[in-house]
């Protein structure tokens, strides 16, 4: 059934387990996900952004997500909006069926310039008195996590923030944290603690720590019934990496978030952890192996179903490590 993100986030911070949100955009990757979840017994939390209902049109990711309900009936599935821009964006969304949105107001409507926290709290609030009067759920964001740098490597877009404020400016302020939640009452926080949208996350491989577990902690103690939300989390997969490198790719050296400290974050209050890059490294080295190995081939089925299968094992791993197997 569809069931509100504040359900399943309750339920998780009940039983101390966290949950994968898994960015989708076409039938083989809400396929991954059901599959892994009807094989180890999860709940389900599938996030469509703006560029998923671009790509996709608003009424085939709707149905998609439609199609999941009424072949797996028993697992408890959260339709998200992930960073809605505006609140015209979340209505839409809203309408259109998901339970649970995000209004990420730590940028301003072009998604790109950081907004002032008055701003945030405006637009957040507005969004949540419209959501929770029928019943969706509403994610915030707070803290400069788009472009945040842990000590090394670069953002996606090749900007750093370095420079412009310290590493403890960006990430979320815990003071701040309280105020926001107390203004706009949101049932789930994004929060800034070390990580960063895209593949290109660090450019060494992590020896210590790169989450700010110490951070994490902090806003956990001071909003203890809001759930905590880490974006940025994929932990991108050297197995695939080198795999979409063999086979005709040129991707940069790169990692990402290690497992292990995604579970150490979800032992300090993290509840919902959102994954994209993870999925879409593995579905291109599955159809680049495939296309490099097998030139005769011109049946997409067999190369969408290798990518299904390799975006399913890493589905059915998260769901394991965070302790989300067995609770559907
Ligand atoms: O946070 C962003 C997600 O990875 C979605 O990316 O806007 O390219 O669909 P997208
Ligand atoms: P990744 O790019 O690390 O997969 O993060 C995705 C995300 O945070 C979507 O909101
Ligand atoms: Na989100
Ligand atoms: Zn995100």
């Amino acid at each position: 059934p569809l069931v509100s993100m504040r359900q399943l986030l309750d339920h998780a911070a009940e039983h101390s387990y966290g949950l994968p949100a898994f960015n989708v955009n076409n039938l083989e990757q809400v396929q991954a996900i059901m599959e892994a979840a009807q094989e180890t017994g999860s709940p389900v939390i599938m996030q469509g952004s703006a560029g998923a209902r671009k790509y996709a049109g608003e009424a085939y990711l709707r149905h998609l997500i439609l199609a999941a309900l009424e072949t797996h009936p028993d697992i408890p599935v959260v339709m998200h909006q992930d960073h809605g821009a505006s609140p015209a964006i979340c209505i839409q969304a809203i309408r259109s069926g998901f339970s649970s949105v995000m209004m990420d107001g730590s940028l301003l409507e072009d998604a790109k310039t950081p907004s002032s926290f008055d701003y945030n709290v405006a637009t957040t609030r507005k969004v949540v008195e419209m959501a929770h009067a029928v019943g969706v759920s509403v994610e915030g964001e707070l803290g400069c996590l788009g472009s945040l740098e842990t000590g090394h490597g670069e953002a996606e877009d090749g900007h750093g923030a370095e420079g412009v404020l310290s590493h403890d400016q960006l990430l979320t302020d815990p003071n701040e944290a309280a105020e926001f939640v107390r203004a706009t009452g949101v049932d789930a926080l994004a929060i800034a603690i070390g990580t960063s949208h895209g593949a290109y996350k660090f450019t060494r491989p992590p020896t210590g720590a790169v989450l700010r577990i110490d951070r994490i902690k902090e806003i956990h103690a001071r909003i203890p019934n809001t759930h905590l939300v880490m974006h940025g989390s994929s932990s991108v997969p050297q197995d695939w990496l080198a795999i979409i490198n063999e086979f005709g790719g040129d991707m940069g050296s790169t990692y990402g978030v290690p497992v292990e400290e995604i579970v150490e974050g979800i032992r300090h209050g993290v509840r919902k952890v959102n994954i994209d890059t993870d999925l879409r490294m593995a579905s291109t080295g599955a159809i680049r192996r495939h296309l490099a190995k097998d030139g005769k081939n011109f049946d997409p089925r067999k190369y969408l179903v290798e990518a299904k299968n390799a975006m399913k094992a890493i589905c059915k791993a998260r769901f394991e490590a965070f302790g989300c197997a067995g609770q559907a």
